[in-house]
């Protein structure tokens, strides 16, 4: 497997998110139950997922446990992630397969499979910008069967300072309460102040979030009905589209 170079996201920041990832998400297990809840499928019904930027793997395993005759294909591009979620998602056998991609390449998505049913993701499109991840929608569009969706967790842009400040804050204060009620301490909490984590106050040009009504456009133009926003906390946005039988 090749190493994760020429990249802004380091085999570190894999060690370091797999430790706090958690803490630093909003309600990561909300986010979980609602793309569940959107995935347009039955519980028993046999389809294929794709995860861009699988990580830890701590979505994937949450599809495999609900959709019990799903599959998944989970990607990333850092080796300590792949080996992080294969260690997790072992228990399912046939069920998944972990490739190494680089999200900012055109060659992985000619190498899954056509008829989709979805593809989800969580914290890792922000990583393109504006029209990569434009052209990501385009491309995913046409790997859907019908009915299919895009389902995408992602930190989003603010369009005004005021919102960027408000953002701000009720992010620092999601990862406060959760430092605390998940580890007793508030020391996770001051590690992601004091290491300037918080993207709204400390701006890094490796991450690109964009905005909630730009993803909205780019979905609606690469042919996705009804996109939508579905849930939002601190900055944390779940939206998506859906590729359906348009007589329905
Ligand atoms: C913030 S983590 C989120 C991981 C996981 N989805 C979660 O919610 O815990 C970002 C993930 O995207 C992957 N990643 C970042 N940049 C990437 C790139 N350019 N190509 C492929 N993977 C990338 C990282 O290795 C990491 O697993």
């Amino acid at each position: 497997m090749s190493s994760f170079r020429d990249m802004p996201w380091t085999e570190s920041d894999s060690e370091h998110f797999i430790e706090v990832g958690a803490i630093h998400t909003p309600s990561r297990s909300e986010i979980g139950d609602v793309i569940l809840d959107l995935i347009p499928a039955e519980a028993d019904e046999p389809f294929q997922v794709v995860e861009l930027g699988v990580g830890s793997g701590w979505l994937s395993e949450a599809i495999l446990n609900r959709f019990q005759r799903a599959r998944v294909i989970a990607l990333d591009g850092s080796p300590a992630m792949l080996k992080e979620s294969g260690r997790r998602l072992d228990r399912f056998p046939g069920r998944v397969e972990l490739r190494q991609f680089r999200l900012e390449d055109a060659d992985w998505i000619s190498g899954l499979p056509s008829e989709l049913r979805c593809v989800v993701s969580c914290l890792a499109v922000h990583h393109l910008d504006g029209p990569a991840k434009h052209r990501l929608y385009h491309d995913v569009y046409q790997r859907l069967g019908i009915p299919g969706a895009v389902i995408i967790a992602d930190l989003v842009a603010p369009r005004s300072k005021r919102e960027r400040r408000i953002l701000a804050k009720q992010w620092n204060d999601e990862v406060r309460r959760q430092s605390e009620a998940f580890t007793g301490s508030l020391e996770v909490y001051q590690a992601f102040v004091d290491d300037h984590s918080n993207w709204y106050e400390h701006p890094d040009p490796a991450d690109m979030p964009s905005t909630i009504q730009e993803h909205i456009e780019w979905l609606e133009a690469a042919g996705f009905s009804t996109p939508n926003v579905f849930w939002m906390r601190a900055g944390h946005a779940i939206y998506g589209g859906f590729k359906e039988d348009s007589s329905r």
